[in-house]
């Protein structure tokens, strides 16, 4: 068995090198005119439809990415994930996101335990207090209804539950339930954060959720304080126990803050911190706002694609396929980035989430067995729904930077609008493009093309553009809470998936390490200088001189 941190070494890999010089003599005009090929890269399940036939692949290249991925053991895998074996080797845990949105009657076990009874028995207190929450029963220090929330958290803490809010915002069902309620989110330690969160909630109505998977992470923990401090001030320190809740893995630290362990809400070692948002994490501050049956509905969405993953054969195989082709762009084509481009201002909060689960899970330097890497993994992930983003950055992506797009569109809008007098509604109006951009991509225009139509000689160049531009679209049939889960876990799944072939641990995180105890280093040098005016010392030259302006310039 080749070792999986060796993938490169392998004929395969080369062959799949070679593959790229032959691949290149055809434009995706070429490929896009031939129809079996394009019928054969049309993949449905579960109502969601991708096409892929706008990326740079003849079936060959497919045949040679399935090879690549079983010398990679990718089957091997991802039954090791989903069989609750220990893969997340650097600190020896298994990675069983899965198993948050199992049904309650599935048994996944880690060590001989089945962990679906535990996340049962959370999944069920949540909603429990949330239904007690949502009618009063748990009521605030003065005993008003806790309408507002604010989800104390930061990186998979906050950017998951803040996409799944955004695109539940809008969604019909969603809005029924969320009637007189507000969710909102304290992410960054900047100040001006708290202030935008709190400003024109009353403490009296406000209900603080602190996320923290480690309940140590600085920001959050300075936040939280901060919002203690803040109902403290306004209701008294014995209102903390109504008005402050906590969701952990370190439920010993939550007693120490000074909330009650019983209204903790727990979750696991083996969530990342980043694959979190259908633990508590998400569930909790989600089903205050939303209340449990909707975000039900979210889990099981994921829980089917994660028994697709699991179970589909490669080439039917939706998270398969797309963290395939992500390899080959990234490996073999060399496009470092990928746009996430939703046509749904639902989804805006997409990219973003995703962003954080692709670039700390798979941005690594060596393999999963510590060798360094001799090729780059990762893609710099980035997106904004459309159109908005026609008219930000697509100039580049049509006529400069080759990236690889993933267009997302929805067959329904949660909010449709139909205009009398209008050609089409404001939905299709929207899709109209979702549509044409990926063909504008592949085709571009020629100078043949532009001297047809007129163009004056001089523009011809500016106007022309090479086309050639691979991109791939996933049409959902809406964007309802089961719609959303689905897209969550795709993605989820498509990560591991290009990890695992890279061979890469695609779990830890150890660079966003560094960042924090260098900061730790500075916050005591500020500590020092400010209260007992020691010089700033042990900094080189320029943080010092940087140091040292704003220690004199912001001193009172
Ligand atoms: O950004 C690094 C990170 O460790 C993430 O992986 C994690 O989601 C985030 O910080 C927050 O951590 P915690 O939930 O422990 O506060």
């Amino acid at each position: 068995m080749a070792s999986s941190s060796l993938i490169y070494e392998t004929g395969l890999w080369k062959d799949l090198r070679a593959h790229v010089e032959e691949i290149k003599k055809t434009h995706l005009r070429e490929l896009m005119s031939d129809t079996e090929r394009c019928k054969s890269m049309m993949v449905e399940f579960d109502g969601i439809l991708l096409d892929y036939s706008r990326q740079i692949v003849n079936l060959d290249t497919l045949n040679k990415l399935y090879n690549l991925a079983e010398a990679a053991h990718l089957k091997e895998k991802i039954n090791r994930m989903f069989n609750g074996e220990r893969i997340y080797s650097t600190e020896n845990r298994p990675v069983l996101h899965i198993a948050l949105r199992a049904p309650r009657d599935s048994v996944i076990n880690s060590d001989g335990k089945n962990v679906v009874l535990d996340v049962w028995q959370v999944l069920d207190k949540i909603q429990d207090f949330s239904e007690r929450v949502r009618s009063g029963a748990w009521a605030g220090a003065t005993g008003k209804v806790l309408k507002d929330v604010i989800a104390i958290g930061i990186g998979g803490s906050f950017l998951g539950p803040l996409f799944v809010h955004t695109a539940l915002q809008t969604d019909p069902e969603a809005i029924e339930f969320a009637r007189g309620r507000q969710l909102r989110f304290l992410a960054n330690v900047d100040p001006i954060d708290v202030a935008r969160n709190i400003a024109g909630l009353n403490p009296e109505t406000t209900l603080v959720v602190v996320v923290s998977k480690t309940f140590t992470t600085a920001e959050t923990m300075l936040n939280a304080r901060t919002l203690r401090e803040w109902i403290s001030a306004a209701l008294g320190p014995q209102a903390v126990a109504k008005h402050m809740v906590a969701v952990s893995t370190n439920l010993k630290l939550v007693e120490k803050f000074g909330i009650d362990p019983n209204n903790a809400f727990a979750f696991w070692d083996w969530v990342g911190g980043r694959y979190s948002v259908c633990s508590a994490v998400g569930v909790l501050p989600l089903s205050l706002q939303y209340g449990f049956s909707v975000v039900e509905k979210f889990l099981k969405g994921a829980s089917s694609i994660d028994q697709h993953f699991y179970s589909a054969p490669f080439e039917k195989n939706l998270p398969v396929l797309l963290g395939l082709l992500s390899v080959w762009n990234v490996s073999f084509l060399g496009y470092p980035a990928r746009a996430i481009l939703p046509y749904s201002q639902a989804l805006e909060k997409f990219a973003p989430h995703i962003q954080q689960v692709s670039m700390e899970s798979n941005g690594k330097g060596v393999s999963i067995d510590g060798v360094p890497l001799p090729y780059e993994t990762g893609e710099i992930d980035f997106g904004e729904p459309g159109t908005n983003g026609q008219h930000s950055f697509y100039q580049l992506i049509h006529q400069g930077r080759v990236i690889p797009c993933d267009f997302i569109g929805a067959v329904k809008s949660q909010q449709p609008v139909y205009l009398k007098g209008e050609m089409v509604s404001n939905h299709d109006e929207l899709m109209s493009n979702f549509f044409a951009q990926p063909d504008a991509l592949a085709y571009g225009k020629t100078a043949e093309q532009l001297l047809k139509e007129n163009v004056p000689h001089p523009l011809i160049p500016h106007k022309t553009f090479s086309g050639n531009r691979p991109s791939l679209s996933l049409l959902l049939p809406s964007l309802n809470a089961y719609n959303i889960g689905q897209l969550l876990a795709i993605y989820e799944h498509r990560i591991a998936v290009e990890g695992f072939v890279w061979g890469i641990n695609s779990f830890d995180q150890w660079g966003v390490e560094l960042g924090k105890s260098l900061a730790t280093q500075v916050r005591k040098q500020l500590h020092a200088s400010r209260k007992k005016g020691e010089p700033v010392e042990g900094f080189n030259f320029s943080t010092t001189t940087m140091l040292k302006r704003y220690l004199e310039e912001s001193a009172d």
